[in-house]
């Protein structure tokens, strides 16, 4: 399973990028926001970071507004992916950015019937938002398993994104189920490093190696 950091943050991505396991990086409007920069000049400012998959979301509701800013944003850097949200707008434009050779993110996906049509559509990658679902008292993760059948079911060849990740355990849930990608928070994947064992074991063997240096010296 591929990781990605969702995150607009230079710090957060170039921390991941050099221990070296990160394979792409999610932004959307808040992120950027939060950040307080411009939209583009993030964009191109993680693309020089990142040579994975950077997903760039368009903001126009109409088709023509979502082509028109896809063509822009996918100028910025070669793997740039652009976001579109997931309504026949969304999916008229999926189609015309993917004929143009621009590869697509479907996003804002909340059913097993919205990742079968964005699959349809042409998407290079669809974006299941499994924290939102546990927000309003659904299993995000059984959204997750649907699509993966579905397109094994029909070999669709689009990539299950899992976003909307809030925890480790999301994150070993969806690498069971078999998502291709998990996009987390920064802090999500400083976590997934820990175990309270591999500290305790370390501490052991230090402790262990200061009593040998100390048994060595006596002799
Ligand atoms: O990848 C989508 C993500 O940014 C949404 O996460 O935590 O706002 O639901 P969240």
């Amino acid at each position: 399973m591929n990781i990605f950091i969702d995150s607009a943050n230079l710090d957060e991505i170039k921390k991941a990028a050099d221990i070296g396991i990160l394979d792409g990086v999610t932004t959307n409007p808040s992120l950027i926001l939060k950040e307080g920069k411009d939209y583009k000049k993030t964009l191109k400012e993680i693309c020089s970071i990142v040579k994975g998959p950077v997903s760039a979301e368009t903001i126009s509701l109409n088709t023509e507004g979502m082509v028109k800013e896809g063509k822009e944003f996918a100028k910025i850097a070669k793997n740039i992916v652009i976001k579109v949200p997931m309504t026949s707008n969304g999916m008229k434009a999926c189609r015309l950015l993917t004929k143009s050779g621009i590869k697509v993110n479907t996003t804002l996906v909340f059913s097993a019937n919205q990742a079968l049509l964005a699959a349809k559509a042409g998407s290079y990658l669809v974006s299941p938002f499994i924290g939102r679902l546990d927000d309003i008292g659904e299993k995000g993760t059984e959204l997750v398993k649907e699509i993966r059948q579905i397109y094994d079911n029909y070999g669709f060849k689009s990539l299950i994104l899992a976003a909307s990740i809030r925890s480790t355990e999301h994150v070993r849930e969806v690498a069971m189920i078999g998502a291709d990608i998990a996009t987390m928070p920064f802090n999500v994947y400083k976590q997934l490093f820990n175990h309270a064992l591999t500290d305790k074991g370390i501490k052991m063997f230090l402790d262990d190696w200061d009593k040998l240096q100390k048994g060595l010296r006596r002799r």
